[in-house]
C-alpha cells in the first residue's frame, strides 16, 4: 500500500503521538488531515510545518467521541483532500486514575464509551470512503496496559482491551473488502500525557527495558507507518515498548 498520494486522517494529531504520525505520513507524501479538539494553534502550526516542507495538510476540529462531528470531519476531509485511505485512531480519551474500590462508575463508563465510540464513529465515517478507493488501512493506538495491568489504570486497560477486540473484529469483516485493521500498543512514551510521571520512575522504566530508554512519539509513528504498509498483515497488535514486556 502506497503512502504517497494517499489521504490520511489522524485523530488527536495536534500533539504527541498523533502529531508524530501526521508528520511521518506527510514526509512520505500522504495528504494528512490533522484532527484536534482543544489545541487549535498547535494543529495549525503542524499544518504550516507540513505545507512549508512541501506537503499537503488540513487541520480539522472534531471531538472524536461525537458521531456527528466525526461524520462532518470525514466529509470535510474528502472535499478538501479526497477520499480517505488511511485512518489512525489515536485521540487520547482521558480518565481519572484511581483504585477499583474508589473508581466512580460514571468515569469508567465515560472512558469505555469515549474510547470505543471514537473507534466506532471514526471507522463508520471513513470505511465508506475506503470502499470508494477499493481499499484502505486502519491503525488504532491501543496500549500495553490492555494486557499488562497497572494500579489505577482499570478503566484504561478495559477500554484499550476492548479496542483491541474491535480491531480484530473489523479486520475479520473488512479484510475481504481490501481494508486492513491493526493496532499499535505503546509502552510508556514521552508525551504531554506522561509529563506528570516523576523522572525517577521514567529512569526506572528505562532501566528495565531491554533497549534501555523510554519510548518517543516518533518510535510509535515508525511502527504505525510499518503496519499501514504491511500488505498481508491484519488483525495484529504490535507492541512498541523497547521489549519492556513480552506480549
Ligand atoms: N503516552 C503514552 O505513554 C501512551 C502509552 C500507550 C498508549 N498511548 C495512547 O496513545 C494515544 C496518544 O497519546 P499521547 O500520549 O500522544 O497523548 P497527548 O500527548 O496527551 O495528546 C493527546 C491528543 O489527543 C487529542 N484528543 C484528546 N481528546 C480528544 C477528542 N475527544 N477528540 C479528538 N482529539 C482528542 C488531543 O487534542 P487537543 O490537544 O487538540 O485537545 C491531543 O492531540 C492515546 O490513544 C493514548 O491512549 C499513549
Amino acid at each position: 500500500m502506497s503512502l504517497t498520494g494517499n489521504v490520511a486522517l489522524v485523530t488527536g494529531a495536534s500533539r504527541g503521538i498523533g502529531a508524530a504520525v501526521a508528520t511521518a505520513l506527510a514526509a512520505q507524501g500522504a495528504a494528512v488531515a490533522v484532527n484536534y479538539l482543544g489545541s487549535e494553534e498547535a494543529a495549525h502550526d503542524l499544518v504550516l510545518k507540513i505545507t512549508v516542507a512541501g506537503g499537503r495538510a488540513l487541520a480539522v476540529r472534531a471531538d472524536a467521541r461525537d458521531r456527528t462531528q466525526v461524520e462532518a470531519m470525514a466529509a470535510t476531509v474528502k472535499a478538501e483532500l479526497g477520499p480517505i485511505g488511511i485512518l489512525v485512531l489515536n485521540a487520547s480519551i482521558g480518565f481519572p486514575m484511581a483504585g477499583f474500590l474508589e473508581y466512580p462508575w460514571e468515569a469508567f463508563e465515560a472512558k469505555l464509551l469515549g474510547e470505543l465510540g471514537a473507534a466506532f464513529h471514526g471507522c463508520r465515517a471513513v470505511v465508506p470512503q475506503m470502499l470508494e478507493r477499493k481499499g484502505g488501512s486502519i491503525v488504532a493506538i491501543t496500549s500495553g496496559l490492555a494486557r499488562n495491568p497497572g494500579w489505577g489504570f482499570g478503566a484504561h486497560s478495559a477500554a484499550k482491551a476492548g479496542l483491541e477486540g474491535f480491531v480484530r473484529a473489523l479486520a475479520f469483516e473488512l479484510g475481504p473488502m481490501g481494508i486492513r485493521v491493526n493496532a499499535v500498543a505503546p509502552g510508556l512514551t514521552l508525551t504531554d500525557a506522561t509529563v506528570h510521571i516523576a523522572e525517577k520512575h521514567k529512569a526506572a522504566a528505562a532501566e528495565h527495558t531491554p533497549l534501555r530508554r523510554n519510548g518517543r512519539a516518533e518510535d510509535v509513528a515508525q511502527a504505525v507507518l510499518g503496519l499501514l504498509q504491511a500488505g498481508f498483515v491484519t488483525g495484529a497488535t504490535l507492541p512498541v515498548n523497547g521489549g519492556g514486556y513480552v506480549f
